[in-house]
């Protein structure tokens, strides 16, 4: 995928990672880019075009696809966390909460764009995954839950999009310094380094990227007992 010239949407692109995203691509030389946001006017950085899109909305990914036919990069940025443990009160609340923005929001933009991305070329889908997609930790159940499923989402649209040539590209990363964790105290890479890791996958064609120590150790410890990869993860 050639960002040069692309007219890129990114999903949750008025603050954190997806703002880091936007940015990114303006700095390629995108030519076009619109950051999606539930609020609009929450997009304030010169060179993004914003667009008024929640992801749990169909009305809206439907009026913001009518709109943007001629995108050829969409990045599925936008994300939440409600973290904390699977016996808590709310944990249903939370994961349906989680599910809904994390893995069918994915799902939504994802099949709503589609034809556009087909139409224009192929072009590339870009879904922020974690290294929570392959691990878990006890405040992460239900968060963890949703980026593993939309990893296999992911894996999945790669396949029923290779016959229109569409890159599928997975980012896994561990934190993020965004607003999203912010009461972490644990290290964290800046979400410019995460965004820029990406968009250098993207460019060299690659269907996944580990953008972080973290994510390249977890994936390297995959195929170990799952006692032996707790262990190395402090569990
Ligand atoms: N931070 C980390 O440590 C970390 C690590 C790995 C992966 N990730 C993933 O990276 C992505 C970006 O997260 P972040 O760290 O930048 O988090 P963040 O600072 O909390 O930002 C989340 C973004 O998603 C948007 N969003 C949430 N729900 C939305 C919806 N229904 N429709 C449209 N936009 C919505 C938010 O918009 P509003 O301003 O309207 O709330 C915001 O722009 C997420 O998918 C997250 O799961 C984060």
């Amino acid at each position: 995928m050639k960002i040069e010239g692309s007219v890129a949407l990114v999903t949750g692109g008025n603050r954190g990672l997806g703002r880091a995203y936007a940015r990114g691509l303006v700095e390629r030389g995108a030519k076009v880019v619109y950051a999606g946001a539930r609020d609009p006017r929450t997009v304030t950085d010169s060179g993004l075009i914003a667009v008024a899109l929640d992801v749990t909305d169909p009305a809206s990914i439907a009026a913001a696809a009518q709109q943007l036919s001629e995108v050829n990069l969409v990045i599925n940025n936008a994300g939440i966390t409600r973290g904390g443990p699977l016996l808590r009160a709310s944990v249903f609340e939370d994961a349906r909460a989680e599910f809904e923005t994390n893995v069918l929001g994915t799902l939504a933009v994802s099949r709503a764009f589609a034809p556009i991305l087909g139409a224009n070329g192929g072009g590339a889908l870009v879904n922020m995954l974690s290294v929570l997609s392959w691990v878990t930790f006890p405040s992460s159940g239900t968060y963890s839950a949703s980026k593993s499923a939309a990893w296999s989402l992911t894996n999945a649209l790669r396949q029923e999009l290779q016959a229109q040539r569409t890159q599928v590209l997975a980012v896994h990363a561990g934190l993020i310094d965004t607003d999203m964790v912010a009461e972490m105290d644990a290290p964290k890479t800046a979400p410019e380094l995460i965004a820029a890791r990406a968009l250098d996958a993207l460019e060299a064609g690659l269907d996944e990227v580990l953008t972080d120590d973290v994510s390249a150790m977890v994936k390297s410890l995959l195929s170990s007992d799952p006692k032996d990869l707790y262990a190395a993860l402090g569990q």
